[in-house]
This record gives C-alpha cells, sequence and structure tokens, in this order.
C-alpha cells in the first residue's frame, strides 16, 4: 500500500490538487484557524502596505495539507500582486533561478515550494538576491568565466517547506518571518468542513460536520477529501443528506475509524498488541508482521500513530500505549500498564521525525 492511495494521506496527487484549486481561501479572512500565523501575517502584509513597499520574504513550515499553498496565494492576492510558482525540484541549477529571478516585476511574489529540495549552487544565488536584490550571473566557462551582476528590483520570496530541519541556516535566517503551521484542531477542520460543504453544494448539517472533522487527523487536505467521499456515499445511499451517522457510515465503508486510523495504522496497532502483546518490538519484525515494507510503516503510519500517543518508538523498540488498547478495545495486559511509564521515559519527545532502526 502506498500513501498516495491512502484515503488519509496527507500528501495529494495532480488530480486532488486541481479538486482542491475550488476550495481554496482567497483572502486571509477566509483562511480558518492558525490563529497566530495568521495574525502575525496580517501585520506583515498591513505594514508592506502602509510603506507601500514589498514586504520582507515569508517561510512558511508545516505539514502536508495544512495550507502552506494557500497561504502563498492569499499573500501576492492581499498585496495585488501576481504569484509566480515555481518548487525546489525545478531548480537544479543556479541559471534556472536566474532566468526565474531576473523576470520578476517590482512587488511580484515568487513561491518557492519545497524549498529544501533546490540545489545547492542555486541555494548560494538565492540567498544574495534575498538579502541585496542582486545576483551574478556567470557567463562562459573555465579560466574565461565572468561574473555579471545583475539588478533585481525587490521582491517578496514565499518559500514552504515541509521539512524545516532539513533547511540550511543562512537560508532560514534570510527571511523576515516565518510561521509555523500545526496539525488543525477539530473546531477549526469543523469550520472548514462547513465553509467547503457551502462551495460544494453539500447538504451537510451540524453532526456530519463534527463526525468528518474528527477523523480528518488534523489537516484541511483529508478534511476536504472525507467530505467528498461522504458526499459520494450521501448521494448514493442516504438521499443526498450528511448527517453524524450517514459520515460515520460512509467512513465506515472506506475504513477510517472515528481517530482518523486506515486500515495500515490499523494493523499495526493490532500486531503490535495482539502479536507482541504491546511490544516493545523491533520496526523490522512488525513490518515483517503486517507485511509491509520497513519504510512505509516508519513513514507512512508510524508518526501519525506517535503523534497520536498511541505507538511509542523507544531505544528498545516500538510499544503500544494504554491508548492504543483502548482504542482496539483491548484490554491491555498488566505487565504492559506496569512497564509503560519507564518505557515512555526515553521516549523521544520529537515523535514524527524518523529514528534509527
Ligand atoms: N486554513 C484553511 N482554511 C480552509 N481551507 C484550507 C485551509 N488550509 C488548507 N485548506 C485547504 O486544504 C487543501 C490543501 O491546502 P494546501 O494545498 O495549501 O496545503 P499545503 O500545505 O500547500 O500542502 P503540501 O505540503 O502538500 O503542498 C486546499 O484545498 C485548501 O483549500
Ligand atoms: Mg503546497
Amino acid at each position: 500500500m502506498v500513501s498516495e492511495e491512502r484515503l488519509v494521506a496527507g500528501e495529494a496527487d495532480a488530480l486532488e490538487r486541481a479538486a482542491e484549486a475550488a476550495l481554496r481561501p482567497r483572502s486571509l479572512a477566509d483562511f480558518v484557524g492558525q490563529e497566530r500565523v495568521r495574525e502575525q501575517l496580517a501585520v506583515v502584509l498591513d505594514a508592506a502596505r502602509a510603506r507601500e513597499r514589498a514586504p520582507d520574504h515569508v517561510l512558511l513550515c508545516g505539514p502536508p495539507g495544512l495550507g502552506k499553498t494557500t497561504l502563498a496565494m492569499i499573500i501576492a492576492a492581499e498585496l495585488g500582486q501576481p504569484l509566480r510558482i515555481t518548487s525546489g525540484p525545478a531548480i537544479q541549477h543556479a541559471g534556472d533561478l536566474a532566468a526565474l529571478l531576473s523576470g520578476l516585476a517590482e512587488g511580484e511574489v515568487l513561491f518557492l515550494d519545497e524549498i529544501h529540495r533546490m540545489a545547492r549552487p542555486a541555494e548560494e544565488m538565492l540567498y544574495m538576491a534575498m538579502e541585496d536584490f542582486r545576483v551574478d550571473v556567470v557567463v562562459g566557462k573555465g579560466p574565461g568565466a565572468t561574473a555579471i551582476p545583475l539588478e533585481l528590483p525587490p521582491f517578496t520570496l514565499v518559500g514552504a517547506t515541509t521539512r524545516a530541519g532539513l533547511l540550511p541556516g543562512p537560508l532560514r535566517d534570510r527571511f523576515g518571518f516565518t510561521g509555523h503551521l500545526d496539525l488543525y484542531a477539530p473546531d477549526d477542520l469543523r469550520r472548514i468542513i462547513v465553509r467547503s460543504a457551502g462551495l460544494l453544494d453539500v447538504d451537510l448539517r451540524a453532526d456530519g460536520a463534527r463526525e468528518i472533522a474528527g477523523r480528518s487527523r488534523g489537516t484541511p487536505r483529508i478534511a476536504n477529501r472525507l467530505l467528498r467521499r461522504v458526499r459520494d456515499y450521501a448521494e448514493v445511499r442516504a438521499k443526498r443528506v450528511v448527517t453524524g451517522p450517514v459520515a460515520r457510515a460512509a467512513l465506515e465503508v472506506y475504513e477510517v475509524d472515528a481517530l482518523g486510523l486506515d486500515r495500515l495504522d490499523r494493523s499495526v496497532l493490532d500486531a503490535l498488541c495482539r502479536l507482541f502483546a504491546g511490544g516493545p518490538v523491533g520496526l523490522s519484525t512488525l513490518a515483517v508482521a503486517v507485511g509491509e515494507e520497513t519504510e512505509t510503516v516508519e513513514e507512512v503510519a508510524e508518526p501519525f500513530l506517535v503523534r497520536s500517543g498511541l505507538l511509542a518508538r523507544t531505544p528498545r523498540g516500538r510499544v503500544a500505549t494504554p491508548a492504543a488498547w483502548a482504542h482496539l478495545g483491548l484490554a491491555p495486559p498488566r505487565s504492559v500498564v506496569a512497564l509503560a511509564p519507564s518505557l515512555f521515559d526515553e521516549e523521544d519527545a520529537a515523535g514524527g521525525a524518523p529514528r534509527g532502526r
């Protein structure tokens, strides 16, 4: 099972990104949740508008599907400027970046998605462009090569990354403002779902919205995706009205449970509890038991299980928490309850970050 096929994956494929475009909030006022980032960004933008200058460069960090691209578009819209879009993997040579930068007009917003995946030489060019609005374009090769300085108009770079830790310090430091997006609270997700239902013309009742929100793993992209699946179900099985029970029945069909766990997540927990008495068990043993690659278990299933407090990564192996036993409707063996606190003391608080095996 690969993550792209999962109903609860944070990432989106091209088809889904097209469907998402219709649901994107277009202004800061329409952007639900993330109060702190929204307020901070509002100040940055207001100040820039008052000064009639391009605002400082903005870096947006956070897991997939939380609204980084959406915010980049909103920043450009709020400034009344076009948004130029590119991404780290598209910039493999400094020349790619030079071409982009030299094409910018004054005040334009350049969105550099997945900025952590940009090639090193381009990164160094970007430092200078961000700080001095200048790039050196190298003409020719070998000893005869010369660097021609090129002035750039003031522009605003909006960088986005799911892996802030991979950004070199000098790059991070050149952003005047960094917004950290966190997983959304259930009530924010509920508001997003209600808003999307309005746009999609879905007859959604309050308990239906709550039901979907609770299973969305803190992620607007997943919330919108589950809403589309529930809408399908309601159209063919429930007279088009999405109530709580209808949403629950629909998501049971898609095997997304009350916490937003899917079949893969549950099979990992299930093996951990039933086959290994709650652990500790090594990652590779656990992977074999569920018939998946170790990478799939570690990178696809575990981050959310850890974040939800259902699974712990300890130096001695994976361990099911008491909450995991409760979620599976099983009684934890006494030894696990007694053992648990000492194991969790050693746990890596960073949670989502992949660890050594
Ligand atoms: N705060 C929000 N309010 C309403 N809808 C939101 C919000 N944040 C995200 N969304 C919706 O969730 C979907 C995904 O958002 P977006 O594409 O901005 O995520 P992303 O952080 O750029 O993800 P990725 O890391 O995969 O590029 C979009 O359809 C967007 O409309
Ligand atoms: Mg994005």
